[in-house]
């Protein structure tokens, strides 16, 4: 029965809006989240959305000594499989504390995998990222294109692929998807449930949503020199409803699959520059945004969007809703909640 799911950081950005989607869809979850950078109040809201209620279990999966009481709240619960979204994501502080991301992740990866395996539910889908792309590829980016992250973060999802892989091939009954998303964006229409970084924001949209409700006071772009139609970096920003429909399209998918690990893009398929995507959350928002070009950023490319036809192919999905929606949602949820799930 492919109705009973574990989400595994549930509570965080995507998480909440993967078990909107799966609640929606009739599914049972158990979400396992240490809440480290979430907040149980964003869970609280998919189910009052939902009118649905889900299970959860506060534990750190990258702790042994917390395996054994993982592995067992698994097997209690008797998932049909999982989505694996917990993880740390921060590029700038993977470079400066890798053996923490290589820890964290890839402990909480094996753990997971050790649980699903004594609970007789082989079925993954798990969050790895553009990221796991080299420099070098021609847009759109493909499946096949070549692997080479700049930074520990995108390696721990390039090795977490990987293992997963192995650990297909060791036991064919597996049956995992590798979800590598693009640059998931905006929120829920209700406004409810939203991005909450904590600190200052490292990404673009949660900053120049900062920015047009008065919580910083300006934006820096990042380059403006690059080779692109207006010199800024472009993106293929998808909206997180439509990254977490995937997820249920993923699972979907991997009821009806025979054993392997696949690696699939969600995306959208259309670049957007910086300026571009500045300007509609302007016209979204009718605030102002004030920014300054700056230099680059180490690490980033100049342009990046994904060929999505795999997934539209395999799962039937594919993303529908434009940058203006992205905007308008994302600026709902800031302006509804200037101050995250803190009020
Ligand atoms: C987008 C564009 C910036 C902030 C990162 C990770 C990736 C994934 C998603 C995360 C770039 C520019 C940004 C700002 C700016 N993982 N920018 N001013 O770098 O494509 O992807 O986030 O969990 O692994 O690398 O996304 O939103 O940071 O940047 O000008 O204040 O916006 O230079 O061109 P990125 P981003």
């Amino acid at each position: 029965m492919a109705d009973r799911i574990i989400v595994t950081g549930g509570a965080g950005y995507i998480g909440s809006h993967v078990c909107l989607e799966l609640l929606v869809a009739g599914k049972e979850i158990l979400v396992i989240d240490d809440f480290s950078n979430s907040s149980p109040e964003s869970l609280r809201r998919v189910e009052e959305i939902s009118g649905r209620s889900l299970e959860v279990l506060r534990a750190d999966l990258a702790d042994p000594a917390q395996e054994g009481a993982v592995v067992e709240a698994v097997r209690a619960f008797g998932p049909w499989g999982a989505v694996h979204l917990a993880g740390l994501k921060a590029v700038a502080e993977s470079v400066s504390e890798p053996m923490r991301y290589y820890r964290v992740n890839l402990n909480a990866a094996t753990t997971l995998a050790h649980a699903l395996t004594a609970a007789d539910a082989r079925r993954l889908v798990f969050s790895s990222s553009a990221t796991v792309y080299g420099e070098l590829n021609p847009n759109p980016v493909r499946e096949t294109g070549r692997l080479g992250p700049t930074n520990p973060y995108g390696r721990t999802k390039l090795f977490i692929e990987e293992m997963l892989k192995d650990l297909a091939r060791a036991d064919p009954s597996w049956r995992i998807v590798n979800l590598r998303y693009f640059n998931p964006v905006g929120a829920h229409a209700s406004g409810r449930i939203g991005e909450d970084p904590k600190g200052n924001p490292n990404n673009l949209f949660p900053y120049i949503a900062q920015v047009a409700v008065g919580r910083l006071s300006r934006l820096c772009v990042y380059g403006g020199d690059y080779p692109t139609r207006d010199g800024t970096g472009v993106r293929d920003f998808i909206h997180v409803v439509d990254l977490a429909r995937g997820h249920g399209a993923a699972l979907d998918y991997l009821a009806a699959s025979q054993g392997g690990a696949i690696d699939v893009n969600l995306g959208t398929g259309a670049g957007y520059s910086v300026l571009e995507a500045i300007a509609a959350f302007k016209r979204a928002s009718n605030r102002d945004i004030p920014f300054e070009i700056v230099s680059r950023r180490d690490g980033d490319v100049a342009e990046i969007f994904a060929d999505p036809s795999l997934a539209r192919r395999l799962f039937g999905w594919k993303a529908e809703r434009e940058l203006d929606a992205m905007c308008a949602d994302h600026w709902r949820w800031q302006r509804d909640n200037p101050n995250g799930y803190q009020r």
